[in-house]
């Protein structure tokens, strides 16, 4: 008989996003629908950044003439590319990262649901609630239940400390999916200092760190003293410069970075992480490549950084009305999600607002049971439905 994997009874039958565009289908099809307004999941809205879309342009060319075409690429990402994230991202910034500790994927979604294969079925895995459903479905898929869950409320500013945290393994992301939070340098350094003295790993899912504009707030987990031996950190061009349909972004496994096998031999992370990538992986594209290093260029940061400050005005503007109509709001300043505390059921308020105002959020309870009484609202879309959005909800509430 052929068995199916259990583990898949454990986790909702629907992945968040797929159930929020099942609700707003059958919205759509009661015939009640007016034009709907997306701010549930982010997906970005602006086009790709000229500088970008030059280079892949140039890049299909290659593709096109004998003289520089490219089949297979390195399954890690061609050294064009790594050598421009280790030199931007981390030297830049005083940080210590060699470009062949940084493998290129086709995205951190992807990346973050697959590290876990690298681990042992039995390590303890914490995240935080609310949580990007992804690093918990993942895990549960693989087998492991046994979940630490890190509560996030207002009481601790959405960030948790690691004091009584007994996982071997704890995935952070900030700035935060779904809160919006970040996480200053000191309690970064915390979550560090308790990895390396438990022999522990942090999974920092750094997405968002191109949305940061607050001076001090860390962009990296490897701007903590000693997180080259104890975290993987993963970024994203997804919502750093319009890639969410392009696909690219990068996972850092620094060399000294070591999990145990049973007999206590320590095993390279980034040794592991690379077999697995020649393995199950064939590379992103070329043309994606070249069009990643492009947003390294003068004018390539330029133009993706007035794309990332629009959405941060967006985001204010969100966050301002909602305050104004007396909610509470968190987020939203170095980040492209607003938090709100909605007083009341998440679901409800969300079918609400997009059975009345037509408009579409992201009722907190599906990030976790801490996410209940808050919706997220994300700034990834033009002014005018950010702005028609906003007096579409303010009429509503
Ligand atoms: C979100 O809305 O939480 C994200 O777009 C999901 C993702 O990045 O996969």
């Amino acid at each position: 008989m052929l068995h199916v994997n259990e583990n898949y009874a454990r986790i909702k039958p629907t992945y968040l996003f797929a159930e929020i565009a099942h609700r707003v289908q059958e919205h759509q099809k009661s015939g009640n629908a007016g034009r709907i307004i997306r701010l549930g999941i982010g997906d970005v809205t602006e086009p790709l950044a000229p500088a970008v879309v030059e280079a892949m342009h140039k890049a299909v060319d290659d593709e096109a003439g004998r003289e520089n075409f490219h089949g297979y690429g390195p399954e890690q990402g061609y050294q064009f590319l790594r050598d421009k994230i280790a030199e931007i991202d981390f030297h830049s910034r005083g940080i210590d990262i060699k470009p062949d500790e940084i493998l290129v994927s086709d995205g951190a979604k992807c990346d973050c649901g697959n590290i876990q294969e690298l681990f042992s079925v039995d390590v303890k895995v914490a995240v935080t609630d609310p949580v990007y459903p992804v690093y918990v479905d993942t895990n549960v898929m693989a087998g492991r239940h046994n979940i630490e869950l890190l509560k996030c409320g207002k009481e601790n500013g959405f960030v948790p400390s690691p004091a009584g945290c007994d996982a071997d393994i704890v995935y952070l992301c900030f700035p935060n999916n779904p809160t919006g939070a970040v996480a200053t340098k000191a309690q970064l350094q915390e979550w560090v200092d308790w990895a390396n003295a438990g022999k522990k790993l942090i999974i920092f899912d750094a997405a968002y760190e191109a949305f940061i504009r607050t001076e001090g707030i860390p962009h990296s987990i490897y701007e903590c003293e000693g997180a080259r031996t104890c975290a993987i950190e993963m970024r994203s061009y997804s919502k750093t410069a319009g890639f969410t349909g392009v696909r690219c972004g990068y996972t850092v496994v620094p060399t000294e970075l070591y999990a145990y096998a049973s007999d206590g031999t320590p095993v390279s992370l980034k040794a592991m992480w690379t077999r697995r990538q020649t393995t199950k992986f064939n590379g992103a594209s070329y043309i994606t490549q070249r069009g990643a290093e492009a947003i390294y260029s003068p004018e390539g940061m330029k133009q993706t950084k007035d794309i990332i400050d629009f959405y941060l005005e967006n985001a204010r503007l969100v966050r301002e009305a909602l305050t104004s109509l007396g909610y509470e709001a968190f987020g939203g300043v170095d980040s492209p999600y607003v938090w709100i505390d909605v007083k009341g059921s998440s679901w409800d308020f969300f079918d609400k607002l997009l059975k009345e105002a037509n408009v579409v959020t992201t009722p907190g309870a599906g990030f976790g049971e801490a996410g209940e009484g808050f919706i997220r609202i994300s700034a990834f879309n033009s002014r005018e439905n950010v702005l028609e959005a906003i007096d579409r909800i303010s009429r509503v509430l």
